[in-house]
């Protein structure tokens, strides 16, 4: 773990127009800067950064954090990765957490990295003296360069040829990395023998981990490397490392299965696909790819486990899908995968099959509508209810609305009576889609404001009274629950950054955007001491009222000798009698 306090000095020191600017040009626009959003289409520019509380925000998709969520999500990089590129874009230093012991895992994944790097380019190496190795790959029509961008190489046969390649072959991080196992008798032996070797590389360009292939016929066809702490299937792509550029360039990236998919493509000059690796594609993977291609295009087999593949892809997609973005599938004829579709068809012929790839929401109409009977009433209940749990986790507001009218079109039903069975407000559908419109909003509740300036200046939390709080219910109360225990633990904190850093991301996260749209608004001499004395002598006063409704709601006769006194003193209280005497 980096430290709390270093990621807001970190936060403090760099200048987020800066980080921002290096990737997508800004213009001043008043307090703020501007930019079309890079995280989704759009013309006119809805991306705003500000200076001032060092955090971007995206009127349009929602997209928002700070410096270091802007580099996670701009250039994929992981948490501490984005903290390490900002630290020394400022010259700092992370801090090196050596000694505490929950930090062994990163010191031992600094070991893992090194070991398999070491090991790739031992493979590779021996690639080189294995005739028949490069035999099997010319012979799947790959060429050298293409082995070389992918850093393919060759486990020669034999139990114990990494100790060749390694001083110490005893060394855990060798069985760690999953490259050495022990028999029963102790005895080490190398997982890869006599397999053709794909890297498995993260976004930095760090091998992770390793798929082997046999190069025949043998059993198991595939042989991957186990999770470690540095490889976790569900959020890591093959070839992203080696696409990326591709994807930008493309706009587009296409979902494959295998290992020899990715490689086959881009030996056509389709460079920007990428693999699972042997697992489900997870709303992670959706995730990470939505952020670096407006289009995502999953390419499965044409068989039933390729559809069964793609529901589950489809469904891990849903509450990623951002308006403007598109996710599609394409279904291969029965027999083919893209390795062999794209060597007897060529780019353009695989490119054809992309263009006509079907939109999500086709392909979920579809499946649904396919398990039903349209005819029969009983048949478009179920498609509806069917429907409802899918829709309903769709996040972009215009393509849910559309999927509401198709389904109300094919269930023979109204749209407002859809949006009923769906339990879906028509309000919430507007509040995405405009920052004018919610400042329409007439009633902002007063510890929504008090919310709002903790987040703008977050050392005004001494101004509450330790007790503030109390129980807390709605979702504004329960966040600022939260951020006040964040910034009592953390009393030097003072910068809005440091309280998204935190929240962005986390179960406030929809609430966090609204109020940051709000506070992206207010002007740096803002006078928010005021705000805030204002909004907590509101919610004073609502509080007592509340308190000589519930005593008055009993008869005075009635009343104990301590509900009788603390009457008389919320009568003292100024406000309170003007307030009630209206
Ligand atoms: N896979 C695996 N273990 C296996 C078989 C498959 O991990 N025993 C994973 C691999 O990631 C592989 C992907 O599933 O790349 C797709 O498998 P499959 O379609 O069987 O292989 P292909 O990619 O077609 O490989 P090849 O063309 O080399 O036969
Ligand atoms: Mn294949």
């Amino acid at each position: 773990m980096i430290p709390q306090s270093f990621i807001q000095d970190l936060l403090n020191r760099v200048d987020i127009i800066d980080v921002v600017d290096r990737h997508v040009k800004l213009k001043r626009a008043g307090a703020n800067y501007v930019a079309c959003c890079p995280f989704h289409n759009e013309k006119t520019p809805s991306f705003t950064v500000s200076q001032a509380k060092q955090f971007y925000h995206c009127f349009g998709c929602g997209a928002h954090g700070t410096a270091v969520g802007f580099l996670m999500e701009h250039s994929g990089l992981g948490f501490v990765e984005a903290v390490k590129e900002l630290a020394q874009s400022v010259g700092m230093k992370v801090p090196d957490p050596r000694s505490e012991p929950a930090q062994r895992k990163a010191e031992a994944g600094d070991d893992l990295y090194a070991v398999l790097l070491k090991a790739a380019q031992f493979y590779r190496a021996q690639l080189k003296a294995a005739p028949q190795a490069i035999d099997y790959l010319k012979k799947r029509g790959l060429s050298g360069e293409i082995a070389k961008r992918f850093g393919i190489g060759h486990a020669p046969d034999g139990w114990q040829n990494l100790a060749g390649a390694f001083p110490d072959y005893n060394a855990t991080a060798l069985v760690t990395a999953g490259l050495v196992k022990a028999n029963e008798e102790n005895r080490r032996y190398d997982v890869f023998r006599d397999r053709i070797m794909f890297p498995i590389v993260d976004v930095r360009g760090n091998v992770i981990g390793f798929g082997g292939r046999v190069l025949g016929d043998g059993e198991p066809k595939y042989l991957n490397s186990p999770e470690t702490p540095i490889f976790e299937k569900g959020r890591e792509l093959y070839g992203l490392y080696q696409a990326r550029r591709a994807i930008r360039d493309a706009g587009r990236v296409v979902v494959v299965e295998g290992y020899m998919d990715v490689v086959a493509l881009a030996q056509h000059g389709i460079e920007y696909a990428v693999a699972t690796l042997g697992t489900a594609t997870t709303a992670l993977h959706v995730q990470k790819l939505l952020r670096q291609a407006d289009e995502v295009v999953f390419c499965f087999d044409g068989d039933d486990a390729g559809r069964r593949a793609a529901w589950r892809a489809l469904e891990n997609s849903l509450a990623q899908l951002v308006d403007g973005k598109q996710v599609r599938f394409l279904f291969l004829p029965q027999g083919e995968d893209p390795d062999t579709y794209v060597r007897k068809a060529g780019k353009a012929g695989f490119e054809a099959l992309l263009k006509d790839a079907l939109p999500l929401s086709a392909f979920l109409l579809r499946e649904l509508v396919s398990r039903v009977d349209l005819e029969s009433h009983e048949g478009r209940a179920k498609l509806l209810q069917d429907a409802k749990p899918l829709v309903k986790q769709v996040a972009a507001p215009v393509l849910s609305v559309l999927l509401r009218g198709e389904l109300a079109r094919l269930g023979g039903l109204d749209r407002d009576e859809i949006d009923r069975q769906y339990g879906v407000e028509r309000r919430g559908e507007r509040r995405g889609r405009s920052h004018f419109e919610s400042r329409r909003e007439m009633l902002v509740s007063n510890e929504r404001r008090i919310l709002q300036c903790l987040v703008f200046k977050p050392e005004l939390h001494r101004k509450l009274d330790v007790r503030f709080g109390g129980h807390p219910s709605t979702p504004v109360e329960l966040f600022l629950n939260d951020l006040i225990a964040f910034t009592r633990q953390s009393p030097e904190l003072t910068s809005s950054a440091a309280v998204i850093q935190e929240f962005a991301g986390g179960r406030h996260d929809a609430l966090l955007r609204e109020v940051e749209g709000t506070i992206s608004e207010w002007r740096e001499d803002y006078d928010v001491d005021q705000e805030l004395a204002d909004a907590i002598h509101k919610v004073a006063i609502s509080s007592q009222q509340n308190r000589v409704k519930e005593l008055l709601s009993k008869r005075v006769e009635d009343w104990t000798a301590e509900e009788r006194s603390e009457y008389l003193l919320l009568l003292q209280q100024q406000p309170l009698t003007a307030q009630l005497s209206k």
